[in-house]
C-alpha cells in the first residue's frame, strides 16, 4: 500500500478540484454585481472550507496575504485535516475579482499543490513575467533580451515572420513603452485588462488560444501558480522579482529571499511535481464559466498533475441550493 505521508498527486488531485470547484460555485452568485470584495470572500470561505476537509498536512505559501492582512488563507495558514502528506499550497481563490465583478472573461478560481518546502514563497510583490509554450529550445526567449529581441528570436524559432507573432500583455500604463515597442516589430498585441495567470496559460495551447507569448510585470503570488501551471502544460517561464521600496523588500527577506535580482525559471518557482487546478467563473479563452440553468449549476475544471503531464477538463453539474 502506498505510504499515507507520500506526495499522492494522483489521489490528491480530484479532491483539489473540488475545492477548486466549490470557489467557483460560491462566487459565482456575485459575478457582474460590481462588488470585488464580497466576489472574493465569497471564493475564499468556501476554497478554505473545502482545504480543510482534505487529508493533507497543508501550509498556505502563497495566499490572500500576510497573516495581519488577510483573517483566511493567509501565508502560512495550516490547512487540511492534519493526517496525510506534508504540502504546500498556493492559491488565488479569486484570480481576477474586477473581471468577477464586471462579468468580464478569464476570471477563475486557482490552487496548486506540490510537496512540502518546493514551491517558492513569493512576496506580494510584483514580479517581470516572461512566458512561451511547450517545444521551443532552452535559451530560445530570455529576460535579457529586449521585447522586439524576444518577438524576432520566437518568429524565427517558430519559422514565421514577427506578424505572425501574438503577446499577450495586462493593459497598464507602466507597460506602454513595451508595447509600443512590441509592435513596431509587427507583431500583434492580445491586451488584457487583469488575470495574468490565465494570459501565461494561454501560450501553452496557441493553437487553441492564438497566444505565442506572454510579457510584462503583474503579481509575484500569480507568477507562481503561473509557474505551476506551465510546468503541468509544457512551456517555459521565467520571472524577476521587482521591488519598489525598502517595505517591498522586507517582505522578500521575510520570505526567505536573499538575491533580489535572481531571474527565476519556471522549475525555480516549482521545484518538484505539481498538481494544478483552475475552474472558470466567468467564461473566457482557456474555460467555460460557471452556467446557470433552472435548478442546476454547471462548472467546468482543468485538472492537470506535472509528473504525469495529464491535463483533465471535468465538468460538474449540481443542483442548485
Ligand atoms: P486580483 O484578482 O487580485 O484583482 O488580481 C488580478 C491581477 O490582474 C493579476 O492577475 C495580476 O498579476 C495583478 O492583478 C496585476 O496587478 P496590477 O493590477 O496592480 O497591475
Amino acid at each position: 500500500m502506498a505510504d499515507a505521508k507520500e506526495f499522492q498527486d494522483r489521489l490528491l488531485s480530484l479532491g483539489l478540484a473540488r475545492v477548486s470547484e466549490a470557489a467557483a460555485l460560491a462566487s459565482a452568485r456575485l459575478v457582474g454585481r460590481g462588488d470585488e470584495k464580497a466576489a472574493d470572500q465569497a471564493a475564499v470561505n468556501a476554497m478554505r472550507d473545502q482545504l480543510n476537509l482534505l487529508d493533507i498536512k497543508g501550509v498556505v505559501v502563497i495566499g490572500e496575504g500576510e497573516r495581519d492582512e488577510a483573517p483566511m488563507l493567509y501565508i502560512g495558514e495550516e490547512v487540511g485535516s492534519g493526517n496525510g502528506p506534508a504540502v504546500d499550497i498556493a492559491l488565488d481563490p479569486l484570480e481576477g475579482t474586477t473581471l468577477t465583478a464586471k462579468d468580464m472573461p478569464n476570471a477563475l478560481t486557482v490552487i496548486a499543490m506540490a510537496p512540502r518546502g518546493t514551491l517558492l514563497h513569493a512576496p506580494d510583490v510584483y514580479m517581470e513575467k516572461l512566458a512561451i509554450g511547450p517545444g521551443y529550445k532552452p535559451g530560445t526567449v530570455t529576460m535579457t533580451m529586449s521585447p522586439s529581441e524576444r518577438v524576432s528570436a520566437l518568429a524565427a524559432a517558430k519559422g514565421v515572420s514577427t506578424e505572425n507573432i501574438t503577446v499577450c500583455v495586462l493593459e497598464r500604463p507602466r507597460h506602454e513603452e513595451m508595447i509600443r515597442e512590441i509592435r513596431s516589430t509587427g507583431a500583434s498585441i492580445r491586451l488584457i485588462t487583469d488575470g495574468d495567470v490565465a494570459g501565461v496559460m494561454h501560450c501553452a495551447e496557441p493553437e487553441v488560444t492564438g497566444i505565442d507569448m506572454y510579457m510584462g510585470s503583474g503579481g509575484a503570488p500569480e507568477g507562481v501558480l503561473a509557474a505551476a501551471a506551465l510546468k503541468c502544460m509544457g512551456g517555459q517561464f521565467f520571472g524577476k522579482l521587482l521591488f519598489r521600496n525598502d517595505d517591498e523588500r522586507g517582505r522578500a527577506s521575510k520570505a526567505g529571499i536573499t538575491n533580489f535580482d535572481r531571474v527565476y525559471t519556471r522549475d525555480d518557482l516549482v521545484r518538484g511535481d505539481v498538481i494544478f487546478a483552475a475552474t472558470g467563473v466567468t467564461t473566457g479563452s482557456l474555460l467555460a464559466g460557471i452556467r446557470r440553468e433552472p435548478g442546476w449549476v454547471t462548472t467546468e475544471t482543468l485538472l492537470m498533475r506535472s509528473k504525469t503531464g495529464s491535463v483533465r477538463r471535468m465538468t460538474y453539474r449540481s443542483p442548485l441550493r
